[in-house]
């Protein structure tokens, strides 16, 4: 995969992707909502970084797929390179799920790092709908508002 924001996933990357993003669904801890959701995260150098949500008794406490995915991936030292994002939400019959406004801006902390428009592939049993992250958060607040 070479570099630059354009960079975008191929097919068996993606399909990849989702798989990976499948299998973090099935670690969800999503007891309340009984919705769980997967996140997957690719990065240039072809690694990738999953998360689960994760509810709590206090119901607002809860915690997004996608950010859980984003936190493992900064607690790893990973600051930039996100190439695409998986996200899927284990329920049938609906939409696909697109991350949450909160996981739109958390997402966008990590691309800006490494100036790249990560493809977000949202994910149903009957459709992914392709769309990119500036698409979801046009005019992003980020690192470089602060510098
Ligand atoms: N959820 C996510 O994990 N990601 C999203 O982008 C939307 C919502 C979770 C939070 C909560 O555990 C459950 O889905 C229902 O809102």
């Amino acid at each position: 995969m070479g570099g630059g924001a354009k960079m975008r996933p191929e097919p068996a990357q993606e399909q990849a992707l989702i798989a990976a993003a499948y299998g973090a669904a099935g670690a969800a801890y999503a007891p309340y909502s009984d919705y769980p959701v997967g996140a997957a995260l690719l990065f240039d150098d072809g690694a990738i970084v999953t998360g689960c949500n994760v509810e709590n008794a206090s119901y607002g406490l809860a915690l997004c797929a996608e950010t859980v995915a984003v936190a493992k991936a900064l607690g790893e030292g990973r600051r930039g390179g996100l190439v695409a994002v998986a996200v899927v939400g284990l329920k049938s019959g609906i939409e696909p799920i697109t991350p949450c406004g909160r996981c739109r801006q958390v997402l966008n902390e990590v691309a800006a790092l490494g100036a790249t428009d990560p493809l977000v592939l949202c994910v149903s049993e009957s459709e992914v709908r392709r769309v990119t992250l500036a698409m979801l958060l046009p005019h992003a607040f980020g690192p470089s508002n602060l510098a």
